[in-house]
This record gives structure tokens, sequence and C-alpha cells, in this order.
């Protein structure tokens, strides 16, 4: 079990991104916050703070998580990718292109958490039925777009990535 003095910190060793980062914080934490605040890649958004909306959504050791369910001590030792490490050489990720191509966001600020999930959910399903891409990304809510073109876009970036 962890034990922290009143005032002191807890050490938070990650790669995320591909990079190392060793930080102290508090206990309580929250990963979401250490990845904006600590690490300043604020592409990953805080929405309802609750486990609702998936605008926090990051990998984490190859799996999707909302990063406001999870405490920074709890990600000791993890390997995380946000937003930020789908781009390379300042070319946008195939699903972000989907996304763009496909009028998928309009105040953006689901977009980060629910390309994240998109990424999760193609690693496990590379050609999927619109029924599955839905419930892939049901834990994902938008307030714009009424869902049509991300689903699209999806499945867009299903060909993209498979061709
Ligand atoms: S901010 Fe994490 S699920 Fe909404
Ligand atoms: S684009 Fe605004 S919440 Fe999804």
């Amino acid at each position: 079990m962890l034990v922290v003095k009143k005032g002191e910190g807890v050490k938070v060793r990650v790669r995320v991104n591909g990079v190392w980062y060793e930080k102290y914080v508090s206990p309580r934490t929250l990963l979401v916050d250490f990845i904006r605040d600590e690490l300043g890649l604020t592409g990953t958004k805080v929405g309802c703070d609750t486990t609702t909306c998936g605008a926090c959504t990051v990998i984490m050791n190859g799996k999707s998580v909302k990063s406001c369910t999870v405490l920074a001590a709890q990600a000791d030792g993890a390997e995380i990718t946000t937003i930020e490490g789908l781009s390379s050489d300042s070319k946008l990720h195939p699903i972000q292109e989907a996304f763009k191509d496909n009028f998928a966001l309009q105040c953006g600020f689901c977009t980060a958490g629910m390309i994240m999930q998109t990424y999760f959910f193609l690693k496990e399903h590379p050609n999927p039925t619109e029924e599955e891409v839905r419930d892939g990304i049901h834990g994902n809510i938008c307030r714009c777009t009424g869902y049509q073109n991300i689903v699209k876009a999806v499945l867009d970036a299903s060909k993209r990535l498979r061709s």
C-alpha cells in the first residue's frame, strides 16, 4: 500500500508520446490533470471530470482510458499516448485526416477524446460495421455533431488505415 506523509508528493514516472517524464505530484492528482498541467499537453480535454463524456480519453498501456478516472500515481511506469502523439512530422494521422475531411467536428471539444477512442477501436476492429463503430464510440459524448459525420469519419479512417 502506498504511504504518503502529509505534504509529500508521490513520484510518477511515465512515458508519454515516447518521452519519459518524472514528476512529484499530490497523490490525489488525476491523470488528466497530470497530462495537462504537469506535462503541458493540453490537447486532452476535461469535459465532465466524472467518467461520463470521454473528452479526456488517452491510450494507456495499449488500452483506451478516461484519464479523469485514473490517478496519476496509478499510471506510474505506464506508456501513454495522447492526441499530440498521433501526428508525426507535422503530418496529421489518418484518423485526424478522416475527421477533418468528413466534417466530424464543430466546437472540437470532444474531438481529441473521440479520436483517441477511434485509434483504440480501430486497432481492435480494423474493418468495422457502422453498428460496431457506434458501439465502439458510445462512451464518448459529442454535443454538437449528432454523431453522423463522426461515424462516417471512423469508417473512412478504417479504410485509410487498411489501404
Ligand atoms: S472528462 Fe473524463 S470522461 Fe469526461
Ligand atoms: S464537436 Fe463539439 S462536442 Fe463534439
